[in-house]
Parts: C-alpha cells; structure tokens; sequence
C-alpha cells in the first residue's frame, strides 16, 4: 500500500514503491525543517509512517524491526546491535535516520566504564541543583559520544508510597525540590540546544501520577482528581514543559479508569494546550499492547492503537503488535492514513533539528576514549556523592578519631586529628553487613548488572569503590581494617505464575528471605568484639528494587536485622551505614548506634564518599529529600499532607516519621535566629522577602541548607499545612555568623481551589524557616497577601 498523496512518480519495478529523485527536497538541508518534513512525509509509505511512530527493542530482530517494520527508532542496543541498525538504515528506501534511545538515568547506565553517579534520590540528598545539572550534563557528554541520542530521564514522579519500588527514581516527595532538580537535571541533557552534538534529549516521565500507585504496587491505578494532579503532580512537569524539555514519556497508570495513554486532558488540553508543548511524546513499554492483555479495556491491537494515535501520542515504545495493528486499523476503517501524519511530522522534525540527516550520530569512537569516565566527571561524581550523603544521627561518635586532615592522596593522615589522646588512638574498624563489599549492588537500579540490559554483567569492579575499600584506602595507614560479610539477604525463586508475562517480558523472581546464619553471625560479633569500631553496612539489593519490584514491608530483609541486633550486643560503639535505594524501616537495635548513614544507591564513589565522611575528611551536608518512616503501617510520611483529621496520631504509633522531609545533620550545630520579613503586607505581584540570621556554634564548619516553607492561615479548600517555597544553601565556618536572605514571589504561595484554578488567596499567611520541615526547627513570621 502506498499513500494516497504521494506525489507521482515513477516506481521501482520490482517492489512497486516510488523511486525517490536523486536529490530530494528533504535531504536539503538549506531549506526550513517545516519543508523538509513536508517533503518527507508526502513521499513514505503508510507502512513507514507506522513505523515512523515505533520505537522496538533492539534486542529483538533488527532486520524485521528496520527492514520489515521501518522503526522510527531503538531503545537498548548493545554496541554491537547499534551499529547493525545503522547498516540496515542504510539499505532503507528513504534512509531515515535512527532516533536512538536509551534509560542513561544517573550516568550512562549501560556502557561498561561509564561514571555512574547517585541514583536521582541521592542526588536529591544533596538539594543543589548546580551539582545535578553538571551531573546531568557529564552524562549527556558520555552518552552522546556513544551514539545514543535521547535519554529517558529526569523522573518527575512524587514518591509518596515508600513502598513502590521505583522511589530510588525519583528526586523525593516534595513538587518545588524536584521542579529545581529536574530543570537542571534537562539543562545538562539538552546543553546548548538539540544541534550541540554534546548534548541528548531529556525526557520528563512519567507523565503523570504514575507515583500515586495503590498499595505501592507498581503500575496499579493511580486514584488522582483533576484537582490533585494540579496541586502537586503537574507542577514539575509544567515547569519543565515551559522551559524546553523535548521530550515526555507517558506513565504505565491509569486514572478514574482511563490510561494515561489515552487521557486526552492530560495530552491534548493540559500539556499540549495549556502548557503550549510541542514537543514529542513517548508512550512507556508496552503501553498499547497493554491496554489489550493487561487493562482489558480494547478488544484488540487495532482498536488499541487507533485510539493511541487519536490521543496525540507520537512514539509507541515497544509495542510490536502497533505496526500490524495500525495497519488494520486504518483498513477497517478505525484510523484515517492521515490522522498519522501529525505524530510522523514531529517525529521527523525532531530528527531534523538534531540534525540526523547531515550527521545520524554514530557512535564516535575518538569521543568515547576521550569523553567516557573523565577524571573531571569522576571528580564530579566524587563531589556529588559527598553531598549526596544524609547523616541521620550522631552522637558524637563521627567524626571517627575527632576527624581528620587529608594526605597527598586523599588518605587520613595519622595524627592529624584535632583531638589528641586515647581518641586518636589508633584503631580498629569492623566494616560487616552484607553489603559492605558489594560493589554492583551500590550502583543501584539501571547501572550495569542491575538487569534492563542483557550486553553487559555489570561496571568494572575496579572503578567503584565500596564501604570496605573505602576504609582501607582513606583510613589512616596505621588503623586495622577487618570484614565480615554476617548475613546473607535473600535468594530468589520462580514466580508459581510462570517466567515471563503474557507479553513475554520477564517476571521478577520471587524474593525468599535469608535466615539469619549463626555463623556469620558468629564471625562478625567477634571482629566487632575486637574492634574500637563497628561500622554496619546494611541496606537493600536490585532484587528490592524497581519496575514489579514494590515491597510489602520496609525492614531490613534476611539475616540483616539479627546481625544488628547481635552487634549491639556486643557493646562496641558502632555506626550504621544504610546503603538503600529508598527510606527504610531500621530494628530497635539499629537506633542504638551512635551514628546512621544513609546513602541512597550511591554509585561509583560511594565507599569513598562514605569513609571520607565517618573519618572527617569531608562534612555531612546531605538533606533529607523524603520522610523516612518508623513503621510501614505509617504509609503515607510524606510532609506536605493536607490538614485535617480526628488527632494526630494512630492508636498505637505516632504519625511522625523517624526522620522528616529537610533533615540532615552536620558535624556542628548551627543556630537560626531573628526571621525578620521586609514587608509583612504585600500585592499578588510582588516578593516574599526575608532574612534570617546563621550562627555555627560548634567546632567543625557547615554546610547548611535554608528551607523556607508556606503556610496559608485560611483555605478555601484543604490544603498542605505547609509547602516548601525556596532553598538556599550557606558554607559557614566555626564562629561564623551569616545573615541569610530568603526571596519569593507572592504569586508561589497559591493554592489550587475548588474548580482546579491555581490561585494567590489573599488573607494571612506565614513564612517558616529553618533547617528541615519539623514545625520545631522553624521559626515563623506572618504576612498579609491584600487584594
Ligand atoms: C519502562 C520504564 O517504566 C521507563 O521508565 C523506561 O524508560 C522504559 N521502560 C525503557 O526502558
């Protein structure tokens, strides 16, 4: 079948397709991209616009997906794959050029060697979008380098469930923290603009509530009103949309009953109206098929995808049954051939103003020796884990050895501590916990052995540097370093329900928790009983982790919690290093250590960022960017909950977290004082404008991070008690006094009302400021917004 409005011309005798003139329009690079688009879609074929649209696996048979579907584009290609697909391109009619995708989301996932950094929740730790954004942009160096030209990142989800097992994607609970991250986060990606060949595509997922799963279970229906979406879902993703992102990959949910796929307010009113995107949309995996096998709500691929193309969507990740099913659909007459050309159009035009036709960016391997792992991104990565880390408690005992000065090598330098004496003695350290040594385990979800991608078994073991290299290397040379691993935490068994899903994606395992092992157990006890020292790495593994992965419970899985338990026992002061994806529920013994740790999936750096920190080579900056629960039961922590309810805890626990929104100790104490508000009476259009004043009482500098947080007195409808509003962060010495200005516009402190419009209520308000969202570190002033 040929389109209908082909121009004429003559046709290739023995496929009967058109011939294509030696120079066509489209391949001219002086005439406007609107030209050129038009060009080139008057003259495909209605098999290739289907093709246009799809994006397939390249795991799968690439000559059926480049020759036989005419694939817009690929996601997952190993090396290999890459360049097979850009040969058979080559022998295409119209040699379209490949859009090449892939889910580069805290580093180059997938390329062995790569810098892999925190995942984007421990890059939330450290609240600086600066840092992100260079983070951001050394991965899009690396990744453009390697031929791929799109990344499925930044995650714009809210976490609210610590159940979901995705939370590790996302930049935490609050909508203002992850709008800074995730705009520096597309401004590295898309650096100067989609004709810099240093820079790749960025994309804001999932659009939208996909979070907002019930039960934490992945996927589920996301129970979300219009109004709820407004207030705290679509904010990020408006920012973003405004500011450029190319990109939007839809979610897998579906809300009050429809997919997200085929939410024409969401597509067609809000992001494409509202918002005024034109950019591209991606569907997530599969989501058409699933409509089908899953959902149940088409009857049958042609019906799926007919409605798909009518709601606006322009690329179909892997749904192979699209190409066929398209097709039908425009011969039954469900689809017109030309309700394609709208989705093909901006598919091409993205390819145009990348430039794929002069340039289809293969990989180029002159960059990839020069650009991948730079000791300038290892430097980068190194700085970002440091800032990543959340020191949860202390009492004293950290910095180990009263800190210390660094050697020429990073290494604590013996005897350079402040404090001299039987603290300074030298030492020895247990490093024990399962995963003190497992070096692929902290790169987290979507690095190198975590299982998206079949071409690689994880990143060398050489760059990554663990609890227990970390000590070994950067403790003082005359310090003892011991190890046991004390317990195992899980094996994995088939799900009953069978291998793979009826579309033929695999099924996770079930996880079976380990038992405690009395002689590992044994093990570890008396290296803790012969250390001055214990630090505990415990925490979550990849099986814990991601896509079908939500879990039921928080706790520490396997023989974890028995080997804190025993280690407490043995009365030698000891630290806890939480090494977990997301927020986890700690045993009553974990809260008698004398510090915790918590390192979100730190990456590559992470040993060395950790080490550093308990030996005082650098200083805890790191802030809370989700409440950690004390109980699963507690579900939701999130802090921005909306006010109102009979008390304000359970029965039989308190609704407070174990730690809060904003938290994060430093090696000091610094002291807010004297908020004191410019004007207490403004106008819609004018500034929130404050100061607050910084006082290090202790001994050891500090890097602060100022929260400023929104409270509106009367609502006209239930709202946040309080909101995050502005951030600001402050290096200050011991001694050190800093006055601290806090600006915002009045136009932020809205509220979404009853009919879903976003809106300054005037009346009173107040202005809260500290350093974390507890109400008892914030110090208040009220102003007045007038009409
Ligand atoms: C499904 C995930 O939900 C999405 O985040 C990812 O980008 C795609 N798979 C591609 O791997």
């Amino acid at each position: 079948m040929t389109s209908t409005d082909a121009p004429s011309r003559s046709t290739d005798p023995v496929t009967a397709l058109p011939l294509l003139d030696p120079a066509p329009a489209f391949r001219d690079p002086a005439l406007p991209i609107a030209e050129r688009v038009a060009d080139l879609v008057a003259r495909m074929t209605v098999e290739e616009k289907v093709g246009q649209m799809l994006q397939l696996d390249a795991r799968d048979d690439l000559d059926d997906l480049v020759l036989g579907k005419h694939v817009g584009s690929i996601l997952h290609a190993s090396p290999e794959r890459l360049d097979r697909a850009h040969e058979l391109t080559a022998q295409t009619r119209l040699g379209i050029p490949l859009l090449v995708g892939e889910d580069c989301i805290h580093g180059h996932s997938f390329w062995e060697g790569a810098t892999i950094f925190p995942t984007q929740l421990g890059m939330a730790g450290s609240w600086n979008a600066d840092l992100v954004e260079r983070a951001a942009r050394a991965t899009a160096v690396e990744v453009a380098a390697t031929g791929i030209h799109w990344t499925f990142s930044p995650v714009l989800c809210i976490s609210r469930d610590l159940r979901w097992g995705r939370v590790d994607e996302t930049f935490g609970e609050d909508p203002h923290l992850i709008g800074e991250l995730a705009s520096a986060m597309v401004r590295g990606y898309q650096g100067d603009g989609l004709d810099d060949r240093r820079a790749i595509l960025a994309t804001a997922k999932h659009f939208a509530g996909y979070s907002e799963t019930q039960g934490g279970r992945d996927a589920s229906e996301a129970d979300l009103s219009p109004r709820k979406l407004r207030s705290w879902f679509l904010p990020p993703f408006e920012r973003v949309a405004r500011e450029g992102c190319r990109t939007f990959m839809l979610g897998y949910q579906t809300t009050d009953g429809v997919p997200i796929t085929l939410n024409e307010w969401l597509l067609t009113d809000v992001l494409r109206g509202e918002w005024g995107y034109t950019g591209t949309l991606i569907t997530d995996w599969d989501n058409v098929g699933r409509m089908v096998w899953e959902q149940q709500i088409q009857p049958d691929y042609a019906h799926a995808s007919a409605a798909t193309v009518k709601a606006g969507n322009d690329m179909i990740m892997t749904t192979p049954g699209f190409y066929r099913g398209a097709l039908d659909a425009i011969e039954q007459g469900l689809l017109e051939e030309s309700e394609l050309d709208a989705a093909v159009a901006r598919i091409l035009t993205l390819k145009f103003e990348l430039g794929l036709f002069e340039d289809p960016r293969h990989p180029d391997r002159e960059r990839i020796a020069a650009e991948i792992a730079t000791p300038a991104h290892r430097a980068l990565n190194l700085e970002l884990t440091r800032r990543s880390l959340v020191l949860l408690e202390n009492d004293g005992l950290l910095p180990l050895g009263g800190g210390f000065a660094a050697d020429a090598t990073g290494r604590a330098r013996a005897g350079s501590a402040p404090v001299v004496g039987e603290s300074d003695a030298t030492r020895t350290v247990a490093v024990v916990g399962p995963l003190a040594d497992d070096a692929q385990t902290q790169l987290g979800d979507w690095a190198g052995s975590s299982g998206q991608a079949g071409w690689l078994d994880g990143q060398p073991r050489d760059m990554i540097t663990t609890v227990l290299d970390g000590f070994r290397r950067f403790a003082p040379d005359d310090w003892t370093i011991t190890h046991a691993r004390g317990a195992e935490v899980l094996t994995l068994e088939q799900d009953p329900a069978g291998a793979t899903f009826p579309d033929g994606q695999p099924r996770p395992q079930i996880v079976v928790p380990s038992a405690p092992d009395e002689t590992m157990i044994a093990e570890a006890v008396a290296q803790a009983r012969a250390a001055d020292v214990v630090v505990a790495v415990v925490g979550d593994v990849i099986e814990l982790v991601g896509e079908g992965r939500s879990t039921a419970t928080l706790e520490l899985i396997g023989g974890q919690i028995a080997l804190i338990d025993a280690l407490a026992e043995t009365g030698t002061p000891f630290v806890v290093v939480l090494l977990a994806s997301k927020p986890l529920v700690l045993p009553p013994s974990a809260h008698q250590a004398s510090a915790i740790i918590w390192a979100a999936s730190p990456g590559m750096e992470g040993g060395r960022a950790i080490a550093e920190l308990a030996l005082g080579l650098v200083e805890p900056s790191g802030r809370l960017p989700i409440s950690f629960a004390r109980h699963v039961g507690q579900q939701p922590t999130y802090y921005n909950q909306v006010r109102g309810q009979h008390g304000t805890r359970y029965a039989d626990l308190t609704q407070s977290p174990a730690w809060a929104f904003g938290e994060g100790r430093s090696y000091t104490e610094v002291e807010y004082s004297d908020l004191v508000l410019e004007s207490a009476e403004l106008g819609a259009g004018d500034v929130v404008r404050a100061t607050i004043t910084l006082r290090n009482t202790g001994a050891r500098p500090s890097r602060e991070t100022v929260q400023a947080y929104v409270s509106d007195t009367v609502t006209s409808v239930s709202w946040a008690e309080k909101e995050l509003k502005a951030f600001r962060q402050v290096d200050l010495e011991p001694g050190a006094t800093a006055t601290v200005a806090i600006e915002l516009p009045v136009a932020e402190c809205s509220i979404v009302n009853a009919r879903g419009e976003r809106l300054v209520e005037p009346g009173d308000f107040e202005l809260l400021v500290g350093p974390s969202s507890r109400a008892e570190r914030l110090l208040r002033a009220g102003f007045t917004v007038v009409e």
